[in-house]
């Protein structure tokens, strides 16, 4: 699985975005060590706040195939270059892509900028006491 493929990867899932409301199409894809690739798009309700990301859908298929290391995430939306995760999928990004975690922006043409999940969440919400 190349970066270019990944690209390819959330281009396909931000084609099947349901997002009537707002127009704007996102997608994303997540790698893991052992080459598997997850991608989802954003889905919109008419009650819009019930609505939920393209991070969102990725996660949920990761965590239902079982999960893994995940290595490298894409994320790309066709009207806005470099589109990065919002605050609330920042943190569920964070809960499954460890810190050293790729994060690839993108333009339309393919990945623009790489962060890591540690520069994409600075000081996340963290902490023992929740899993003691
Ligand atoms: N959106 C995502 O899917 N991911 C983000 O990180 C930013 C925002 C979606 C939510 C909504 O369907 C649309 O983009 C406009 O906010």
């Amino acid at each position: 699985m190349t970066l270019d493929e990944l690209f390819d990867a959330a281009r396909g899932a931000m084609a099947k975005s349901h997002s009537p409301y707002s127009k704007f199409p996102v997608g994303a894809a997540i790698l893991t060590e052992d080459g598997s690739v997850f991608a989802g798009a954003n889905m919109e309700v008419i009650s819009f706040p019930e609505g939920w990301c393209a991070e969102t859908s990725a996660l949920a298929h990761y965590v239902m195939a079982g999960g893994g290391r995940i290595t490298d995430i894409c994320v790309t939306a066709s009207r806005m270059d470099e589109c990065t995760p919002c605050g609330g999928c920042r943190q569920r990004l964070a809960e499954f892509a460890p810190p050293d975690a790729r994060i690839h922006l993108t333009d339309q043409a393919g990945i623009t900028k790489t962060i890591t999940m540690a520069e994409l969440l600075p000081l996340g919400f963290e902490t023992e006491v929740l899993s003691s």
